[in-house]
C-alpha cells in the first residue's frame, strides 16, 4: 500500500443543481393564479415537490425555499438581500430611506440607530405604558356588548408602539389618528401590491380617495410629531431621540427624508403586526376556553389576584408558550422574500444572480415533517422537555439574520401582558355575524372577528 493510496480522497466538486419546478402551473399565469387564489394552502404544499423549488409567476422564475433549515439558511445568507416587487411597492407607499428596505452599509447603521430602543434593558421603561394599555384595553369593553376585534387590536397595538417609542403627552390624540391612517393604508396596500392596476388606482374612486386621504395623513402625522418634538427642545430617551440625533457615514446629521421615512419604517410594521396578532390571540381565547382559565389561573398564581403588571411577565411562562403557540398556527408574518445578490447556491441548488426568492413562515410552522399533531393548539409543546424536538428554524416568528425583527422582546412582552390582562379579565365568545376564516393580506388576520366578553 503506497502513502497516497491512503490519502483521502477530494470529493469531486459538485455542481449545484436546477431545482425542480413545482407542478400546476398554468400556461401564461404560471403558478400565479394558484398563489392568487388560495396562497395559504399553496405555500403549504410546496414542500411535497422538494426543499427549493421553481415557480413560474406570469413570465418570471420565482424559487420557493421549503425547508426549516434553508430557510435559515436563506435569512443568514449575505448572498440575499431584501428586495423584489414587495419592497418595491412598500417603498413607493411608505418611503424609500427606512431600515426595512435598506441594504448594505445604510443598513447597518440605520439598525444601530434603532436598536438600543429595542434592547432588552431597554424594554422595562416601557412596561408602565404596556401595563397602562393592556388594562385600558379591558376597561373599554362593557361585559356583554359585541367587541369589533380589528379596531380594538389596532388601537391598543398603536398606542403602546406610538406612546412607547415616540413619547409624549400628545400622542394621545395623535395615536387615535394613526390608527385610522394605518388601518385604512394596510387594506388598500395589500390590494395594490397583489392586483398591481397601476394607474387604475389614480382614478377618483371612493376607495381610492380614502386610501390616499389615509396616506397623506400618515405621512403628514409622522411630519406633526417630527416638528413637535423638535420644537419642544426636549430629548427623552426615546426612539425618536435616537432618530434625531443620528448621523450618517460621514458624521453629518441625517437627512429630515431619512428621519421621517424612518419613523414610518418602525410605525407600519410596529402595529400591524401586533394588531394581527392580538386578533388572533382574542380568537384562540374564544375557542379554546380552556386555555384561557389556564392563563387566568398562571396569573392569580403569580399576581395573588392583583392586577398583572409588566414584572409579572417572566414569570407566566404558560401564557408566553399560549402566545407562542398561537402565532405558531397563526403567524402575522406569513411571507417573505429575498434577492440573490450573485450566482449562489442554497441546499446544493443553483440560485442565478437577481433571482427573487420566497418562503413562508405559515407553511414552515405548520409543517408536519416538523411538528407532531401539526395542526392542534398546544401550547405545552413550548415547555423545556419538548421544545427540543422543534427542528431549529422550524419556530422563527421574528426571522433570523441580520434583517430580525428588532422588536422581538418588545413585541413578547406587550403581547404576553395584554393576553393575561384579556384572559383574567374575561372568557370570549364569537357572535354570529363574526367572520374567522383567515385573511391574507400583508398580514393574516381573521377577516372580522367579533367576541363578546364575558366577566369572570
Ligand atoms: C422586521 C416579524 C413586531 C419593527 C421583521 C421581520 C419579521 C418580523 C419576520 C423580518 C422581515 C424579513 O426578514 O424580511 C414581526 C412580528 C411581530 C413584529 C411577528 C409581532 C408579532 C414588530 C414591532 C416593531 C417591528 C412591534 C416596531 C415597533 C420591525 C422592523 C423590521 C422588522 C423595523 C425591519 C428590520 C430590518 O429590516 O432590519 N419583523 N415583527 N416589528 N420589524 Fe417586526
Amino acid at each position: 500500500m503506497t502513502i497516497e493510496s491512503v490519502k483521502p480522497e477530494t470529493p469531486p466538486a459538485v455542481e449545484p443543481r436546477e431545482p425542480p419546478r413545482a407542478g400546476g402551473g398554468v400556461p401564461v399565469l404560471g403558478h400565479g393564479w394558484k398563489l392568487a387564489r388560495d396562497p395559504l394552502a399553496f405555500m403549504a404544499r410546496l414542500r411535497d415537490h422538494g426543499d427549493v423549488v421553481r415557480l413560474k409567476i406570469g413570465p418570471k422564475t420565482v424559487y420557493a425555499v421549503t425547508t426549516p433549515a434553508l430557510t435559515g439558511a436563506l435569512a443568514l445568507s449575505n448572498d440575499f438581500i431584501i428586495a423584489g416587487p414587495l419592497w418595491e411597492s412598500l417603498e413607493g407607499l411608505l418611503g424609500k430611506e427606512g431600515v426595512a428596505t435598506a441594504n448594505g452599509p445604510r443598513h447597518r447603521r440605520q439598525r444601530r440607530t434603532i436598536q438600543p430602543a429595542f434592547r432588552l434593558d431597554a424594554i422595562p421603561a416601557y412596561g408602565p405604558i404596556m401595563e397602562e394599555e393592556a388594562h385600558a384595553l379591558t376597561e373599554r369593553w362593557k361585559p356583554g356588548e359585541t367587541i369589533d376585534c380589528t379596531s380594538e387590536s389596532f388601537r391598543v397595538a398603536v398606542r403602546i408602539a406610538a406612546r412607547c417609542l415616540l413619547r409624549g403627552a400628545y400622542m394621545d390624540e395623535r395615536a387615535e389618528r394613526l390608527c385610522v391612517a394605518l388601518a385604512t393604508v394596510f387594506r388598500g396596500m395589500y390590494r395594490r401590491m397583489v392586483v398591481p392596476l397601476g394607474p387604475l388606482y389614480n382614478l377618483p374612486l371612493p376607495a381610492n380617495r380614502e386610501f390616499n386621504r389615509a396616506l397623506a395623513d400618515l405621512h403628514l402625522l409622522v411630519d406633526e410629531i417630527v416638528a413637535e418634538r423638535r420644537a419642544s427642545g426636549q430629548k427623552p430617551d426615546d426612539l425618536l431621540t435616537a432618530l434625531l440625533e443620528a448621523t450618517d457615514e460621514n458624521g453629518d446629521p441625517i437627512g429630515e427624508q431619512e428621519i421621517h421615512d424612518q419613523v414610518v419604517a418602525i410605525l407600519t410594521p410596529g402595529s400591524e403586526t401586533i394588531a394581527s396578532t392580538i386578533m388572533w390571540l382574542l380568537h384562540m381565547l374564544a375557542e379554546h376556553p380552556e386555555h384561557g382559565d389556564r392563563v387566568r389561573d398562571e396569573v392569580q398564581a403569580v399576581t395573588g389576584g392583583r392586577p398583572v403588571a409588566f414584572a409579572d411577565v417572566r414569570g407566566l411562562r404558560h401564557t408566553n408558550n399560549v402566545v407562542v403557540e398561537s402565532m405558531r398556527l397563526s403567524p402575522a408574518v406569513w411571507i417573505l422574500t429575498r434577492r440573490a445578490v450573485r450566482d449562489t447556491e442554497l441546499g446544493g441548488y443553483r440560485i442565478p444572480s437577481g433571482a427573487d426568492i420566497i418562503y413562508s413562515p405559515y407553511a414552515i410552522q405548520r409543517d408536519p415533517k416538523s411538528y407532531e399533531r401539526n395542526l392542534e393548539f398546544d401550547p405545552d409543546r413550548w415547555l423545556p422537555d419538548r421544545v427540543k424536538d422543534v427542528p431549529k428554524h422550524a419556530m422563527s416568528p421574528f426571522s433570523v439574520g441580520n434583517r430580525k425583527c428588532p422588536s422581538d422582546h418588545f413585541s413578547m412582552a406587550q403581547l404576553t401582558l395584554v393576553t393575561a390582562a384579556l384572559a383574567t379579565r374575561y372568557r370570549f365568545e364569537q357572535v354570529p355575524g363574526s367572520k374567522d376564516a383567515t385573511r391574507v393580506g400583508i398580514t393574516l388576520r381573521p377577516h372580522d372577528l367579533r367576541v363578546r366578553p364575558v366577566p369572570r
